[in-house]
């Protein structure tokens, strides 16, 4: 066994569930079993299991056959402690006094949290109550600043990759405008790589706010040349140019207050616009869910190991990250309360552009 800082810790999955969160849990458990002989404790549903003191030991038979499955073994919520102002009636404590009352009864040194940017910026709250804390970065929105790349992200675009494609042959049979929604509220990341993938005729991005008469005239432009169908692939966080303009409050009721998704709108105001019988699917959590493509496994394998290593050394307070095809701890403070969108100069962006993509503007 090789020497290690730490001998006791935990490890949680927080925020929506993706696809290489076993595989992530599996690589920090068994390098930290195996090579360090450290005692992991395995916290229930995130943050919320930290704060109800829900928790078990995991041992090696827990990572068996798990690489491979979807989900999290661990069960997660979307619980953020510091925002959580219930005060528990037995103990009179809030939730992240008894974050910090567990930590201790467990005998925890550290904390692993898998997570995105609640999850992260959670992490780093705590390690500034004193916890040792690692963060690994997960999210299919691949919207982590400091990382050229998060676990979840790759699974995510091949479903809706396949999605488009299927979706693809019924738009030409019946000549259709086909609207497909896909995740992704602050940042566009999903929609570029799976609508350029997927050869999508237009894709709106909440980056780039989108204007429906260029839509339209686009489209039109397609038809004229002899293509009447067209595949319209809308991020959930689209916005029109109008809505550019608003305030983040009135953005946020007016949406609150749309009774349907945003593919729904692109499609109505582009059936006006070009006369042309359009359709919606709504890919909706397909794309969160099922077996993690090779590539998220790999890669969650990789930051995994990594965290066991930084476990084994101390180094605490930061989050697992690629840069530059290294794997790297970025500071959890550079990463807190930060969104990585996609840059209007960003590679993916220019060749959509460059094969003819319209970007609603
Ligand atoms: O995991 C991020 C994400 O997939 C977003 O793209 C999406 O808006 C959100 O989760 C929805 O998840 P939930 O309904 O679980 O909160």
């Amino acid at each position: 066994m090789q020497k290690s800082a730490v001998k006791t810790f935990g490890i949680l999955t927080s925020g929506g569930d993706a696809p290489g969160l076993n595989a992530a849990i599996r690589g920090v458990a068994r390098t930290a079993i195996d090579q360090f002989g450290m005692n992991v404790i395995g916290i229930e549903h995130g943050y919320r299991g930290l704060i109800e003191g829900n928790a078990r030991e995991l041992h090696p038979e827990d990572f068996s056959g798990i690489l491979t499955r979807g989900g999290t073994i661990l069960g997660t919520s979307r619980e953020k402690p510091f925002k959580n102002e219930e005060i528990d009636p037995e103990t009179g404590m809030s939730a992240v006094e008894r974050i910090k009352a567990n930590y201790k009864k467990w005998g925890l040194d550290a904390l692993v949290v898998l997570g995105g940017n609640g999850t992260n910026t959670t992490g780093s709250l705590l390690a500034q109550e004193g916890l040792n804390v690692i963060g690994l970065p997960k999210t299919i929105d691949n919207d982590l600043v400091e990382t050229d790349i998060t676990f979840g992200f790759h699974t995510a675009v091949s479903v809706a990759t396949e999605a488009i494609d299927r979706i693809h042959t019924t738009a030409h049979s019946h000549n259709r405008i086909m609207v497909i929604e896909v995740m992704g509220h602050k940042a566009g990341w999903l929609g570029l790589y799976a609508g350029v993938a997927g050869g999508g005729d237009v894709i709106l991005l909440p980056e780039i706010p989108y204007n429906i008469a260029s839509i339209a005239d686009h489209l039109k432009k397609r038809r004229d040349a002899g293509k009447a169908f067209s595949i319209v692939v809308v991020a959930e966080g689209a916005l029109s140019e109008e809505e550019a303009l608003m305030d983040k409050k009135t953005f946020k009721k007016s949406r609150l207050a749309m009774p349907y998704s945003i593919a729904y709108r692109v499609a109505h105001e582009l059936e006006e616009a070009t006369a042309l019988e359009s359709r919606v699917t709504v890919l909706g959590y397909l794309q969160r869910g099922g077996t993690p493509v090779a590539y998220d496994r790999a890669l969650a394998t990789i930051f995994g190991t990594a965290a066991a290593h930084m476990l084994s050394q101390g180094d605490f307070g930061k989050m697992v990250a690629l840069q530059n095809g290294k794997v790297v701890g970025v500071p959890l403070e550079n990463v807190a309360g930060k969104i990585k969108r996609v840059p209007l100069d960003d590679k993916m962006l220019l060749a959509g552009r460059e094969v003819g993509t319209c970007f609603g503007d």
